[in-house]
């Protein structure tokens, strides 16, 4: 809690609640159900305060901002409640591909932060496995009107340009990437390990835009 900056720490929605820290979280948890009571912990969180800003135009604050709550907290959470879990667990992120290929209007440093947390994925998925015997993966999905995504201000325009141009057309829903997590959080995911899962409808594997060219003949 010493960590907490006072604005949030006094805030009307946060005080009540006691120690709301990742540190209080494994108390919590520790009194409640006893050590190694964990089998999958699911981390899908991200903000970035500047995000409406091009790359050239984030504050250093606000950089660091995105990279600190967006993929710094994975490596807390797994740091604090990996020793939590049973061995054979999974922990998971959600990710997105501005990490690697540019998506304009995706910005504040929350393309930086999406690549950090798929690197730190794999370097985690490492120490962790060696550790405590976990697997760590995080999912790649294809745009989503969630609130957070709301906040980007093109979200709808992204939904319908990965709809025209994926391999499937109808728009993604939030349960194909929930089965896709319950897949990775089982046993049935126990030789996955390090990896980005692209639940996309395909968009990732598109090389160029479909109708980007006036020719009418084409099939697509
Ligand atoms: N919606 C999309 O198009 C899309 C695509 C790919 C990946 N993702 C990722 O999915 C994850 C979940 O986002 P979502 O789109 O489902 O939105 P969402 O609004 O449902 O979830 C975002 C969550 O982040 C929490 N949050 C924000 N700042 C926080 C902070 N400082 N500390 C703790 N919690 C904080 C919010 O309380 C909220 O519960 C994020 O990692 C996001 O980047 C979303």
């Amino acid at each position: 809690m010493a960590d907490v900056p006072e604005d949030i720490r006094s805030n009307k929605r946060y005080r009540d609640n006691g120690d709301f820290t990742i540190e209080g979280l494994v108390n919590r948890i520790r009194s409640d159900f006893g050590e190694q009571s964990l089998d999958i912990v699911i981390h899908s969180l991200a903000n970035a305060p500047e995000v409406k800003k091009p790359l050239l135009e984030t504050s250093r604050a606000g950089y660091l901002a995105a990279l600190s709550v967006s993929a710094y907290s994975m490596i807390a959470m797994v740091s604090r409640l990996g020793p939590m879990m049973r061995s054979g667990g999974s922990l998971l992120s959600l990710t997105y591909m501005a990490s690697e290929r540019v998506i304009p209007g995706y910005g504040g440093g929350m393309s930086s932060a999406k690549a950090a947390l798929e690197s730190d994925t794999r370097v985690l998925a490492f120490e962790a496995g060696r550790k405590y015997g976990l697997r760590v993966n995080t999912i790649s999905a294809g745009p989503y009107a969630s609130r957070a995504a709301s906040a980007i201000g093109i979200i709808d325009r992204m939904v319908t340009y990965c709809s025209v141009n994926s391999p499937m057309t109808d728009p993604l829903t939030a349960e194909e990437v929930g089965v896709t997590a319950a897949f990775l959080s089982s046993p049935l995911g126990s030789g996955i390990t390090g990896t980005t899962i692209y639940v996309d409808k395909g968009y990732h594997t598109m090389g160029m835009a479909v109708g980007s060219l006036p020719d009418t003949s084409s099939p697509l």
